[in-house]
């Protein structure tokens, strides 16, 4: 077993969900190879990603993510029933960020519910039954909605200009990331956060680290020195 569990933690602070983000990277730090991250990491970084999503009320995605990786917020039928036994909704609900509200249609994301999060007046290229269109101003707003619905526990999947913003604003409890034993190079690194420099860098506190052939997997929580 990769990490103790639960992998997701109760929330930390009453006004807002415990929000943890998940990413993975070659060792030279590159999050993306060719504009994807499919491909870097094992099966078994796979089968981590979907148990942490098997704990998350919420998985949460930045609009470039769901343009670039064919992906979606649920998990696999094998990890149904824990949910509902946990008391969960069988799958969890996605939940997108994007200013654009470009996003990619027809999409199975959509499948199943899912909460459109527009930092904008734009229009949302997506209208569809399972999918609630939210306007915000912030990603603070993004976290304060979830709470207002009651959501405890958000998984955070990227992308890096995502990830910037959920930093900056002090909102990530906790980073897990795989460091998959590759070497990706080429020009213009994409790296695990994309914007302004942190000053003073953040600290992370190391609270798990497993090795699985070759491929390092890390917890840690974030210190904001509060
Ligand atoms: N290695 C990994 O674990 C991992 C994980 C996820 C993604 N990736 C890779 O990351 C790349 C995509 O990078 P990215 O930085 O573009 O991803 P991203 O953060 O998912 O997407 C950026 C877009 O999301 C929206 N967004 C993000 N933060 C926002 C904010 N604070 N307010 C409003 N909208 C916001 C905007 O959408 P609009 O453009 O629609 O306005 C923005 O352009 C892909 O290559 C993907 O494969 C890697």
């Amino acid at each position: 077993m990769i990490h103790a569990r639960p992998l997701l933690g109760e929330p930390r602070r009453a006004d807002r969900p415990f929000l943890a983000i998940n990413m993975i990277a070659t060792v030279d730090g590159r999050a993306a190879v060719n504009g994807s991250a499919v491909g870097i990491g094992s099966p078994t970084d796979h089968h981590l990603m979907m148990e942490l999503r098997a704990e998350a009320d919420v998985v949460l995605h930045g609009a470039g993510t769901v343009r670039a990786d064919p992906l979606s917020a649920r998990v696999p039928r094998d990890l149904l029933q824990r949910r509902v036994t946990a008391g969960l909704p069988a799958q969890p609900t996605g939940a997108i960020v994007t200013r654009s509200g470009n996003l990619p249609v027809p999409h199975p994301y959509y499948d199943t519910a899912t909460l459109v999060y527009v930092c904008s007046d734009n229009r949302v290229t997506v209208q569809l039954p399972t999918v609630e269109v939210v306007r915000i101003q912030s990603v603070e707003d993004v976290v304060a909605d979830l709470a207002h619905r009651g959501v405890r526990r958000v998984l955070c999947e990227g992308g890096p200009t995502l990830n910037s913003a959920l930093f900056a604003a002090q909102l990530v409890d906790d980073v897990y990331l795989t460091l998959a034993p590759k070497l990706a190079a080429g020009p213009s690194p994409l790296t695990l956060i994309n914007g302004p420099a942190f000053q003073p860098m953040l600290r992370l506190q190391l609270r798990s680290c497993v090795e699985q052939e070759g491929e390092l997997f890390l917890r840690y929580r974030v210190d904001y020195g509060l």
